[in-house]
């Protein structure tokens, strides 16, 4: 098959806001504990992180990080992760059944963050918490001096504000399993009254109100509508949520995955833009799609389990999923597809970053090393620059039992004015055959190929684990040449593959 696109550095669909590349890292697992955090490991510095990990975390570039959670928030009282640690109370995590020794909390991930150079986004709990609890963690964490809860920030140690900037208004809430559940007008009501009471202590927050754990959740859409219109004015996100996998070895359905996706952002647009309308407001509503990744659930869903009135682990292994080449290359269409979006989805956040569900895997007094889904995310961070660029894509299309008929390749283009410099992110779906791919890149100018990577393999389910940490990983492109105006390459079959041009 031959695919075609056209590059017109003019055609621009919006700024990439660096927060699209941002991380998540919840409570939960092994993912702080043995994870990031490991006193004793060989790597471990004098605070007891991981530096092996936090060299990872760097290499994979990403920008502002969500925490604590994910469904931990909604059972969490974030008073009990600060002040001395040997007084810090051990709890009992709901959402995972595991015990929660407030080891590390807020200052302690505040301080990772500044060694691994990301920004911190913070969750409230609005599932068995309140406004009041959410206006003391706001006043602890950006209130310079001299009231009660920053004065205790000082004492414990934190002369300047965490000047913490974005913060989400709770985790999930349309979810039955999240503690504290409620339908949308009552999280609406909930969501404003915090909002707007945040913003009366700073109003330079930026505040993210939850959308849908799912676009196949029974109440989407209509949720999204109720809580916006509860909460249009006060806030400035709509989250999104999405997770993918391989259902009974429908490979076709799943290498098509960022078709649901491009999907679920444009009704969400739809919705807000809908209630913006309703508002007669000018201001526009963006998304923050602040959990994505491949992630098995429903092998989740039969192994995972722990229960039992004596038995609450500290950090289990949870949700250590091993990822394959063929769920990278749909991890890396996710990407395409969060930035093909870059005008409305201003923030995103992989979830999530070590050991659960994660590009970062570690192992106790062991390595830490990279699974297949780092490699997309590393690269796309890396070169994607500047604005999201809209082109024109011939595809040949094929028939998916989940998505309807789907074009075989996708593809977003970015352009950096200042540098000049142009990539290209692509995907190939078809499950056996290589595509032939021209662009017509004449309106860049005089480019060339500076860099051509293809994340394939001839076997689709290689991973990289413990014993073989470095199987996978992408190889140059040699097929990637420009003659004349066109650059032709060769997009093996499920591949996933960067350029950049310049
Ligand atoms: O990322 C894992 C979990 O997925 C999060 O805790 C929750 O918000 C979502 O359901």
């Amino acid at each position: 098959p031959h695919a075609h696109l056209t590059i017109d550095p003019h055609f621009t669909v919006g700024t990439i806001d660096r927060r699209l590349f941002g991380g998540f890292v919840e409570h939960l697992g092994r993912h702080v504990y043995d994870g990031i955090y490991e006193p004793g490991h060989p790597t471990a510095d004098e605070e007891g992180w991981r530096t092996d990990v936090i060299e990872l975390v760097k290499e994979l570039g990403v920008d502002t990080i969500r925490y604590p959670g994910g469904n931990f928030v909604s059972g969490f009282r974030w008073e009990d992760s600060v002040g001395p640690r040997d007084q810090r109370p051990r709890r009992l995590d709901l959402a995972w059944h595991s015990t929660e020794t407030n080891e590390v909390g807020l200052h302690e991930f505040s301080s990772w963050l500044e060694k691994v150079g990301s920004e911190l986004m913070l969750a409230v709990n609005l599932g068995t918490r309140g406004t009041s609890e959410a206006l003391d963690l706001l006043e602890y964490a950006n209130i310079p001096a001299g009231t009660a809860l920053s004065e205790l920030r000082r004492e414990h140690g934190r002369d300047q504000p965490l000047g913490v900037k974005m913060w989400c208004l709770g985790n999930e809430m349309d979810g039955p399993w999240q503690l504290g559940h409620r339908d949308a007008d009552d999280y609406g009501k909930i969501a404003i009254q915090t909002a707007r009471a945040m913003r009366q202590v700073d109003p330079a927050i930026e505040l993210v109100v939850c959308g849908s754990s799912s676009a196949q959740m029974p109440t989407f859409g209509a949720w999204e509508r109720t809580v916006l219109e509860h909460t249009y004015d006060a806030v400035d996100f709509i989250s999104c949520h999405a997770y993918y996998e391989e259902y009974d070895g429908d490979l076709a359905s799943f290498l098509a995955s960022a078709v649901n996706m491009d999907r679920f952002i444009e009704t969400v647009v739809a919705t807000a833009d809908h209630v913006k309308s309703l508002k007669k407001s000018d201001k526009t509503i963006n998304i923050s799609f602040d959990e994505w990744n491949v992630w098995y659930i429903t092998r989740f869903e039969n192994v995972d389990k722990i229960e039992g009135l004596d038995n609450w682990p500290i950090a289990p292994r949870l949700l250590e999923d091993v990822y394959s080449v063929a769920d990278a290359v749909v991890f890396g269409n996710l990407m395409i597809s969060l930035l093909k979006h870059a005008d409305r989805v201003t923030s995103a956040s992989l979830a999530q970053l070590v050991n659960v569900i994660a590009p970062i895997m570690t192992e106790p007094g062991g390595p830490a090393w990279r699974q297949t889904t780092f490699f997309p995310f590393s690269i796309t961070s890396r070169l994607a620059r500047g604005k999201a660029l809209e082109l024109k894509l011939d595809s040949p299309t094929y028939a998916t039992d989940r998505h309807g008929v789907v074009p075989l390749v996708d593809a977003v283009a970015t352009h950096d004015e200042e540098t000049g410099r142009s990539a290209v992110f692509l995907v190939n779906r078809s499950a056996d055959e290589a595509v032939t791919l021209t662009v017509d890149v004449a309106r860049l100018g005089d480019v060339s190929v500076l860099e051509a990577n293809t994340l394939s393999d001839d076997d689709i389910y290689a991973r990289n684990t413990l014993d073989e940490p470095e199987r996978v990983s992408p190889h140059a492109n040699d097929t990637a040449h420009i003659e004349a105006g066109e650059l032709t390459v060769t997009l093996p079959p499920v591949s996933w593959t960067a350029l950049a041009l310049g």
